[in-house]
């Protein structure tokens, strides 16, 4: 089966699905976006990505192209005629196409919307959980609004390759500091050796993850105790547990930062344990 994508206005196969060479998410990296998990053929937190949606548009002053209300069913639409049951759906909202020219463009034009759906591999998945990953550490070097959503990623794409370069599967970006800020493409905890569930703020440093969100009810309701602050790396590296949280792989337990072993090296009871229960928490949708 060819896959579908929803490209401004139009579901086409992906022979066919271009966006054009002067669209600003192209040129500028100007745009944002949205991963979205899908379970059960269902979207899952769609309400809460289509709100940081939002937000992360009128940041950078970037027009929705329709209602959240109309994204939703593109949404669902594209995940149907994939036909995903396990996976994730992808949305993409670019400035539009314009001469290039750093400035907004005037007149306005038309913001672009892209949307895709793949399906991942709910066994190796697991698998991976059930092993736990190994990250690296690495100074934090991007801009001021990590906290909006967009997809100039070039720092991110860079530490994931670094990681796998070194034989781990993600990096952890620290701060000036020596505070842990969040990983390539998902958020950091740890558990402390009290047993304390920590994770950084939400402040301007990091991505305010739905997974992190929706996973403080979860932590809540097994009646552990959750400290929103910074942690360092050291600290890191003597905790009990440490885990990361994002919409495609849920909760992924972390075995090893920069080789030093975390806990006995084998996932904790606690990432077990919140990785189980996550989906009572969500919306399915
Ligand atoms: N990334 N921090 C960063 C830098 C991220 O890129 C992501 C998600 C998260 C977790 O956010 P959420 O729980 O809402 O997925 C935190 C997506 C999955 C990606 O870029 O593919």
């Amino acid at each position: 089966m060819s896959r579908i994508a929803y490209v401004n206005g139009r579901y086409l196969s992906f022979r066919d699905a271009k966006v054009h060479v002067e669209d600003r998410g192209y040129q500028f990296g100007d745009g944002v976006y949205e991963v979205c998990e899908v379970r059960g053929g269902r979207l899952i937190n769609a309400r809460r990505h289509l709100a940081r949606l939002d937000r992360s548009l009128g940041e950078l002053r970037i027009r929705a192209p329709m209602s959240t209300k109309a994204l939703g069913v593109v949404l669902r639409e594209v995940v149907a005629r994939n036909r995903i049951g396990y996976g994730v759906v992808y949305l993409q909202v670019t400035r539009g196409v314009a001469r290039r020219d750093h400035a907004f463009p005037a007149p306005e034009v038309k913001p672009s919307l892209v949307v895709t759906a793949r399906a991942l591999n709910r066994a190796r998945n697991e698998a991976l959980a059930a092993n736990g990953i190994a990250v690296i550490s690495m100074p934090d070097n991007r801009w001021g609004r990590v906290d909006i959503k967009t997809i100039g990623l070039l720092p991110n794409v860079l530490a994931r390759q670094a990681a796998i370069e070194q034989g781990a599967r993600d990096a952890w970006f620290v701060d000036r500091d020596g505070a842990v800020t969040e990983g390539a493409s998902a958020n950091a905890w740890i558990v402390t050796p009290a047993g304390k569930v920590v994770t950084r703020p939400a402040d301007r440093a990091i991505l305010r993850g739905i997974t992190r969100t929706v996973l403080f009810e979860a932590v809540k309701a097994q009646g552990l105790a959750i400290e929103e602050r910074a942690f360092t790396l050291e600290e890191a590296y003597g905790a009990r547990e440490a885990f990361v949280t994002a919409a495609t792989q849920i909760v992924l337990p972390v075995v090893r930062i920069d080789g030093r072993l975390i806990g006995n090296g084998k996932p904790g009871p606690v990432a077990t344990a919140l990785r189980r229960a996550f989906h009572d928490f969500a919306e399915a949708g």
